[in-house]
Order: C-alpha cells, then structure tokens, then sequence
C-alpha cells in the first residue's frame, strides 16, 4: 500500500456532510473548515479535517498554494450526452414562436434526434460522450448520469447503453446509465406488438444480462406516454429489480404521482408541478430534481424549487445536457441561476449539485466528503466559497480530482 497523500491546506474546505436529506436549508447550517485538508489513500478518503492536525511523518503531502475553496465532485444527476447530430433548428423554431409540439411535427423535436442517433456508430456515439463528459469535468462534474431514449427500438436503445457503458471505460468521469427507452412513442413503429412490451420482453433482460443499467426511466406526458400507459413498464422494472425515475410534469401535471407511486429515487423537471405535487413529493422517498438547463433552453417556468424544498422535500439539481431542450450542459451555471430565480441559499445550490445530487442516484460514496467516500474534488481559486455560485459557473476550477487523482 502507498503512502497516504495529504492534500492541502484550503482555505475553506466544504465537506458537505451534516445537512439533513430533505428540506430548506440555511447557510449557516453549512459546515465550513477553515485551512482544510484531505487525507487520501487508494482512491478513498481516509480523513478530512484541519490541514495542520492531519499532517505527519506517515503522509505525502501535495500543496495547494494560494486562497483555494475545496468542495465534492459535482453530480449531474439527469442528462442526455449520448446522442447524435445537432438541433440548432429547434432553437430558430423556438424563437419564432412555434411551440414544443408544433416543432416536432415540423420535422424538429425528440424524433430528430432519434434519427441522427440512429445513423451515428457505436464509437461515434462514444466519442461525443467523451467529449461531453471532458467539458463536465473542466467545470468540476466528476460523477454524470446518463440516458439512452433516442434509439427507441431494442437494438438502438442497446447501440446508446452499450456506447454509454464503453465510454465509462475511458472516461476519467463517472457515467451512470439510465435506459429512457420511454421517451416518446417511436414514430416508425410498425410491428404488431406493443412497443413497451417489446422494451419490457426483449430490451430488459438482456440490460441485465450485459449489466448495462441499473435505472429505468419514462417521460410520463400528454406527448409521449400517460400514467396508464406507463404503468405496465415501471412495475416490470420494478419486478426485475431495477431503481426508477420519472420525466413528470414537465408541461402538464401526472408524472410526479406516478413517481411516487413507484417509490422512483427521483422525478424530474416538475415545472408544472402544482401545490398538490408539491405536497405529495415533499412527503415522499422521492427526491425531487429541478432541470434550470430546460427552463432557460424552452423560455419556460422553472422547476418550483423553493416551494418544494420549503414543503419538506428534497432537491437536486441537474443539467439536463441534451441536443434540444438543454444544450449548454453548465451545471454550475444553471444551477446558480436557479437559485437566483427560486430564492435559494448557498447551501441549497450547492447540496442540490453534491449531496442531495448523490442521493437521487442512490450513490453514497460521493457527493460528500468524508470518511470512506470516494475522493473526488472539485477545487476554486478564491478565499470565500460564496464566490462560486456569485459568478454563475463564471469562476472555473483550478483542480478537479477522481478517486485521489487530480484530472484537470
Ligand atoms: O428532459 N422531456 C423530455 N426529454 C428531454 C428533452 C430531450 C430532447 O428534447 O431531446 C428533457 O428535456
Ligand atoms: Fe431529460
């Protein structure tokens, strides 16, 4: 075994432990450890504490120079990098006026992307996820979910989790696969049998064969599939073992019930989430994830984060990254504009990236830093961590570290 690596001091370290799951949280609630250290060994966290009162004999010791803030690795619990071709179309379509709907039959929308997917390879598909994943890092994301959903066939949908699975290989990031083969109703589709059962029948069991997912995911609206319709999908995921997520009321109300039917870890978008949604989440398992990266892509309302966390729930915040409604893929930066628009403290802004970001991917070996945890850092050149969210993603980090090694 390696000498144990002591990284530090910081000016201030956040390790964000401490902060209850669910509700508001106000900043001085956040832990902060003036001239901080990290003590790593083997990828994992061995102590965090004050630099001086961990530094010994037994340790290397790598420095941080100059006013540094150390924060986890941020969690993009929601995205869709794996995907083919652009929509800039959709963007001109927007503008001008034509609605979400109106895009998609004028030949824009989620079935365009479907058809760039389709035609990229295997390693084309890898190739734009690495370089995704590589702009992620730079701005201190180093754990990043997932989707597939713009294959909509067995084989397609395999094509994306396949590509998702071998882009983790290379990647310094972590990738964390979703099958979203529920995202609309493939407009091609000309066999006799249903397409969920297809999904359920033909595409799970060999997910679980290949181990290419442990999450299941559908966008429960009036255009793609209504709770009944989803009913039959989510509780076989659910049989088969599989976590569950939820697109829900991302234009119309509905989907959130269903999430919480299914006791998914988390639903997602919730921008037409009422009071009764609010409620019903708030006393839920079901962590709520606000998607700002779609609010500002589509000129919508944002997700009613202050509502829901004021109500007792929990919330993350995730970028959404995908070639139509959210294609700047700046967590940091959508996230603190969240936070302008929704009233939210630091603290808030920063769990909904880190802790709050883990727990809604079921991860606990991250999103914190603490004993046992997986030694991924993020860290900012500046004396006051209040600095990150006040410039908006503006303020880039100067490290990011991965299980104990620094990649950026
Ligand atoms: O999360 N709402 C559905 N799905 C994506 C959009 C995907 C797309 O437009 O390509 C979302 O916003
Ligand atoms: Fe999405």
């Amino acid at each position: 075994m390696s000498r144990p690596l002591l990284i530090g001091p910081f000016t201030q370290l956040l390790p964000m432990t401490g902060l209850p799951l669910k509700g508001a949280l106000k900043d001085e609630q956040l832990p902060i450890i003036q001239n901080g250290g990290i003590l790593v060994s083997e990828g994992k966290i061995l102590k965090v504490g004050v630099f001086d009162e961990l530094k010994s004999d037994e340790v290397d010791i790598h420095p941080i120079e100059g006013a540094q803030v150390c924060l986890p690795g941020f969690v993009d619990s929601h995205t869709h990098i794996c995907f083919g071709g652009t929509r800039a179309r959709d963007y001109a379509y927007r503008n001008a006026g034509k609605t979400y709907l109106e895009i998609a039959k004028a030949g824009g929308g989620i079935w365009d992307t479907v058809t760039q997917t389709r035609k990229a390879s295997q390693e084309e598909l890898v190739e734009g996820i690495i370089s995704r994943s590589k702009k992620h890092l730079k701005n201190g994301v180093t754990t990043i979910e997932v989707k597939s959903g713009y294959g909509l066939s067995v084989d397609e949908e395999l094509k994306m989790l396949r590509a998702i699975k071998q882009a983790n290989e290379t990647s310094n990031v972590t990738l964390v696969p979703t099958c979203l083969a529920a995202h609309m109703k493939p407009k091609d589709w000309s066999q006799d049998k249903d397409y969920l059962d297809v999904i359920i029948n033909e595409l799970f069991p060999i997910i679980k064969t290949e181990n290419l997912a442990h999450r299941v995911d559908a966008f429960v609206e009036e255009s793609a599939f209504s709770p009944g319709e989803i009913k039959p999908y989510f509780q076989k995921a659910k049989e088969m073992g599989f976590d569950i997520t939820v697109h829900a009321d991302q234009f119309t109300a509905g989907g959130s019930q269903v999430a919480v039917d299914f006791d998914a870890v988390s639903a997602d978008h919730l921008e037409a989430s009422t009071e009764k949604e609010i409620q019903l989440l708030a006393k839920s398992n079901t962590i709520a994830t606000a998607l700002p990266g779609a609010s500002i892509g589509l000129g919508c309302a944002y997700t009613p984060a202050r509502k829901i966390l004021d109500a007792g729930g929990a919330l993350s915040i995730a970028s959404d990254h995908n070639p139509g409604s959210a294609p700047m893929g700046d967590l940091l930066t959508q996230a603190s504009i969240l936070g302008t628009f929704e009233k939210l403290s630091n603290t808030e802004v920063l769990a909904g990236i880190t802790s709050r970001a883990a727990a809604a991917l079921r991860l606990t070996d991250r999103g914190k830093l603490e004993t046992g945890a997986q030694a991924d850092f993020v860290i900012f050149p500046t004396d006051n961590y209040q600095e990150v969210t006040y410039h908006q993603g503006q303020l880039k980090p100067s490290e990011v570290w991965k299980k104990g090694t620094p990649i950026h």
